[in-house]
């Protein structure tokens, strides 16, 4: 908001509006309560605002660009929770708050970074002690920039269990969730997210199976042929509040052995709570090379891991060794048709792509279908599908195709890139690869070892970040 006169600015300081609080429960043991900003008892000391989209309710809080702009929320609680604010942050710069709980700061400024546009909307968890009954929770701007545009306060309480369903763990990726007590990661490099209160966490599998772990952003830790309840912690962490990731292990972009989240066991008392979340969302697509066959440790140390992870993205790949653009009569799976499945195997259900919108799309594929015998004009027009395809599930995403580092079917590539630009869609991008790949980055004729992977990183982490940064 900008600077109004003196006296306007005060008759827009305190907007109140009539209005309850929402409850809906969020899980097995949680529920979460919404707060409006523009709901009475929150006080927004600025104006209520509704001149951008995407807020929920009837508005959102513009508070003034000054150090010390805030926001209140009164809410009643019965204990532990776990706050969740939505805001708007369409500059490029952090907009920090002090956020203080019935007086005291719990948390000094605290983060409230770029979403990109003031449109887009993310939420920033915390998790916090009240009392039973009521609490107030306030957010005071540290910067002169002000608040980010506020949107409302959900306060969960009661945490996760750990299960599948638990709207704490985070499911990254492609995974089969209609077993609901079995979830199935679906093509490589699907991982799940959560943080957790307690000293130890256990993982519950069925039968025996490849992952790795990490705790508290550490280093991954391998685990090879566990089942039943893994333990995650043999020696216990320090009592508060830790962070998990898992991941199944690849070989060649399948699971080896019985790849199923059954859930966590915590503490008893212990509970989940939410994932931070990622700043977007990217997809790989491909074959083996962007499996990363060869490299130490499979998904986790191919180039659209390490550019995720560098970019601070949800990241996956929608790919598997061996895999063609073109799905042909003699089997090569082919991710024209399998790119909108769960996953590789046949007969596979479609993807659920309401899960999650990608920002950006990179395929790496030519490879294979040489080998397969694809015809330079059937694959043109194959990857013009598929540019559709992709378009179709996520019409807001950049797609990038990259030329393939073995430099096949590159003109087609770029053929294929120029139609659909040509008909109008115009964030599809063809990406010159010449050079990315060091002569010591091969682990054989095809694929890049750990050396090109990381090499390969580096050259398309700031690609993918110009677009992500260019679409939000
Ligand atoms: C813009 C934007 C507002 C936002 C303000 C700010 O004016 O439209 O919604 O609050 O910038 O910088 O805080």
């Amino acid at each position: 908001m900008k600077w109004l006169p003196k006296i306007s600015l005060l008759a827009a300081m305190t907007t109140v509006l009539a209005g309850a609080p929402i409850a809906f429960a969020t899980g097995a043991h949680a529920a979460t309560t919404r707060y409006e900003v523009e709901s009475a008892p929150a006080v927004c000391s600025g104006a209520i605002a509704a001149n951008h989209s995407g807020y929920s309710g009837s508005g959102f809080c513009d508070t003034p660009n000054a150090v010390g702009s805030a926001v209140q929320f009164t809410i009643d609680s019965p204990a532990a929770a776990t706050l969740s604010i939505r805001y708007a942050n369409g500059t490029t710069a952090d907009r920090p708050a002090d956020i203080s709980v019935n007086g005291a700061v719990v948390q000094p400024g605290a983060g409230f970074e770029s979403t990109g546009t003031w449109d887009a909307w993310t939420t920033r968890s915390l998790p916090v002690q009240l009392n039973v009954g009521t609490n107030t929770v306030r957010l005071a701007a540290t910067t002169a920039g002000g608040l980010a545009n506020i949107d409302y306060l959900d306060v969960t309480t009661g945490g996760g269990d750990g299960s599948p369903t638990d709207p704490n763990i985070r499911f990254v990726g492609r995974w089969d969730t209609r077993d609901s007590t079995a979830y199935v990661p679906g093509w490589a490099g699907a991982h799940l997210k959560t943080a957790f209160t307690g000293t130890t966490v256990k993982l519950k599998q069925r039968n025996t199976i490849d992952l790795y772990y990490s705790i508290d952003g550490g280093p991954d830790v391998y685990l090879q042929n566990v089942s039943g309840t893994v333990n995650l912690t043999p020696t216990p962490l320090a009592a508060g509040n830790h962070t998990l990731r898992v991941s199944y292990r690849v070989v060649a972009g399948s699971y080896h052995g019985d790849a199923v989240f059954r859930g966590l066991v915590l503490d008893p008392g212990a509970r989940t709570l939410p994932a931070a979340p990622a700043r977007g969302t990217v997809e790989f697509v491909g074959d083996s090379i962007t499996v990363g066959t060869t490299t130490s440790k499979n998904a986790l140390t191919a180039y659209g891991w390490l550019v995720g992870e560098q970019l601070g993205l949800d990241h996956m790949q929608v790919a598997q060794g061996g895999a063609c653009l073109v799905s042909t009569a003699d089997g090569c799976v082919g991710l024209d048709r399998r790119f909108v499945k769960v996953s590789a195997v046949d007969g596979a259900v479609d993807h659920d792509f309401s899960r999650y919108q990608a920002g950006v799309v990179v395929i790496n594929l030519g490879t294979n279908d040489v080998g397969h015998g694809v015809s330079t004009t059937q694959f043109q027009s194959s990857y013009v599908g598929l540019l559709r395809t992709i378009r179709g599930k996520y019409p807001q995403a950049a797609i990038l195709a990259l030329q393939t580092f073995r430099g096949r079917y590159v003109p087609q590539t770029q053929a294929a890139v120029q139609a659909v630009n040509n008909a109008g869609d115009r964030n599809v991008f063809f990406v010159n690869t010449d050079g990315w790949v060091p002569p010591d980055g091969l682990s054989d004729s095809v694929h890049p070892n750990d050396i090109g992977h990381r090499a390969i990183a580096a050259k398309l982490a700031p690609i993918v970040a110009a677009h992500l940064a260019s679409i939000s």
